[in-house]
């Protein structure tokens, strides 16, 4: 007798993680940001919401509304959402207290500091900061400051792995909504929420496939799902097809472009995803040789984060990928506040238990190669924020440096690193030249709201022309490459860039393709999908 087909999700399948209703970024991880972020984003936008829907419809009609703080609304949005914030207020009452405890210390305990000893304030501390946070004076003994001693708030009852979720639905094109101002909520009978906690390994079996009907069942209720959701979300499921022959040891060595900042390489069998930002596929747009979830190998031995932006760590990618990752790397965080807080433990809170964190310029040997972490500047709004870098690829010699959002307002920094490092053959780098301003990102996280001049001078953007120019020729690279520019349809859950060719990061990345070109080097701005030569 023929034992039934094994299933696993079909390829159209999206899975969007959420914690506290809201769709799930680094940031939504530890207790101290999700508890600000709740007071100072996401209850405005629901309250704001609820009182003035037909507000955040015309808002959002304009494309300069686009990725501001509105919900998208659709049939009976309205009711499903106020019914959904009534039921959660009282779930949330106990980060709002911690919120209001942050903003207690922030704006009455240290500001009334003035350089005598700190020992007594440890007293007044409000009870979700007693005994989880360190007061200090910065070296001019004047600005109190302090850090949170992160695993106690991981440990306490303000990480609730029962804020998390999973919204399981199919997707038919690549253009997404703009993600993180609406609730994540189940609006559609089509669309099946789980209550899980990211870092369960029953979502890595969901993600893995290959199951057995009994198997699918047995996983169905183990994730709490019982009655007409539990039918729709077996129907998520298909017969697992045909597995593509899994690129042997001996696979050539490959540098594929997968789209805005994410790269895959293959050398001498070890496997790298930079960035991970990945297509699904199995629906109609995918006959332009995109890189997709399908073409991931059975393994990803290394998985390089540049940074700590939602479209360079992607989780709903991230959640789906884990199963076949070996180690991340990341840059080293400044230490716990609330701008930087640690990524390794954001990490660890999503499951992943091999990250190694690199400080500048410290390498790690790879087979055949090192991963080398070089200083990556701007792009922050000059906050301290350590929790970035470029990744050096060193493959047999040929040298790959992944460069991000890197701004270059240093101009002698990459000369610094070419004399510590050498010179560098191939470069990707971001020209999102333009940018956010800081508080579209961090305003959240500020004591303040930040005076308008000063926001709008200090912007999210990466290097202009005359700035990537200068990367480019201190590094002596002969082939470059722009990526990151936000332009893939698949990145528009997470940014809101449209560009046409009179967009300043257009002409400004045209520029730096042009002048590469004309010293005889290999230049193009990437888009969507493209095959790179290892060796140029
Ligand atoms: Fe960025
Ligand atoms: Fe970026």
């Amino acid at each position: 007798m023929a034992l039934p087909p094994l299933v696993s999700l079909k390829r159209n399948v999206i899975a969007e993680p959420a914690v506290a209703g809201w769709y799930a970024w680094s940031y939504l991880l530890p207790p101290f940001t999700l508890a600000k972020y709740l007071k100072g984003h996401y209850r405005n936008i629901v309250e704001s919401y609820l009182e003035e829907p037909e507000a955040h419809r015309t808002a959002l009609e304009q494309a300069r509304f686009q990725g501001g703080p509105f919900v998208h609304g659709r049939e009976g949005s309205y009711e499903r959402i106020r019914d959904w914030y009534e039921s959660v207020s009282g779930q949330y009452a106990r980060l709002y207290e911690l919120a209001d405890a942050i903003d207690e210390l922030e704006q009455k305990i240290l500001p009334g500091l003035d350089g005598a000893s700190m020992e007594p304030v440890y007293r007044e501390l409000p009870e979700p900061l007693a005994g989880r946070v360190e007061l200090f004076y910065n070296r001019d003994n004047r600005t109190p400051d302090y850090r949170f001693i992160e695993p106690l708030f991981y440990a306490s009852p303000y990480f609730d792995p029962g804020l998390q979720q999973v919204r399981f639905s199919t997707i038919e094109q690549d253009a997404r909504e703009f993600a993180l101002t609406t609730p994540v909520l189940e609006y559609t009978p089509e669309q099946v929420l789980v209550t899980v906690p990211l870092a369960s390994p029953l979502l890595d079996r969901v993600f893995a496939g290959g199951l057995s009907p009994q198997e699918l069942d047995g996983l169905t209720a183990d994730l709490g799902l019982a009655g007409e959701r539990a039918e729709t979300f077996k129907g998520f499921f298909e017969e697992t097809p045909e597995p593509a022959a899994a690129a042997p040891q001996d696979a050539p060595d490959t540098v594929e472009y997968v789209g805005h900042a994410c790269v895959f390489v293959r050398h001498r069998g070890t496997t790298f995803l930079v960035d991970p930002v990945v297509s699904y596929s199995g629906y109609s747009h995918e006959s332009d040789g995109r890189f997709t979830l399908d073409d991931l190998p059975e393994r990803i031995d290394h998985v390089l984060i540049t940074h700590n932006h939602q479209d360079h760590m992607l989780l709903e990618t991230l959640l789906r990928i884990r199963h076949r990752v070996g180690r991340v790397v990341v840059a080293k965080s400044a230490g716990a506040s609330l701008v930087d807080p640690g990524l390794t433990r954001i990490l660890g809170a999503l499951g992943f238990r091999d990250v190694v964190e690199l400080d500048d310029l410290d390498t790690l040997e790879t087979p055949g190669g090192t991963i080398t972490a070089l200083p990556f500047l701007g792009e922050h709004g000059d906050i301290r924020i350590r929790t970035k870098c470029g990744w050096l690829l060193d493959l047999d010699g040929t040298r790959i440096l992944f460069a991000a959002d890197s701004t270059n307002i240093s101009p002698q920094l990459y000369a610094q690193v070419t004399a510590t490092v050498g010179q560098v053959d191939t470069v990707f780098i971001g020209m999102e030249s333009v940018g956010a301003p800081v508080s579209w990102l961090y305003g959240p996280l500020f004591p303040e709201r930040l005076e308008r001049r000063l926001d709008a001078g200090r912007r999210l953007k990466g290097s202009n022309f005359e700035q990537a120019a200068a990367i480019v020729d201190t590094l002596r690279a002969r082939t470059v490459y722009v990526y990151a520019m936000g332009q893939e349809p698949w990145l528009g859950a997470v940014m809101c860039v449209e560009y046409d060719e009179k967009h300043p990061a257009m002409i400004d990345s045209d520029r730096l393709v042009a002048y590469v070109r004309e010293r005889g080097g290999t230049s193009k701005r990437l888009f969507l999908q493209e095959s790179i030569a290892v060796r140029p």
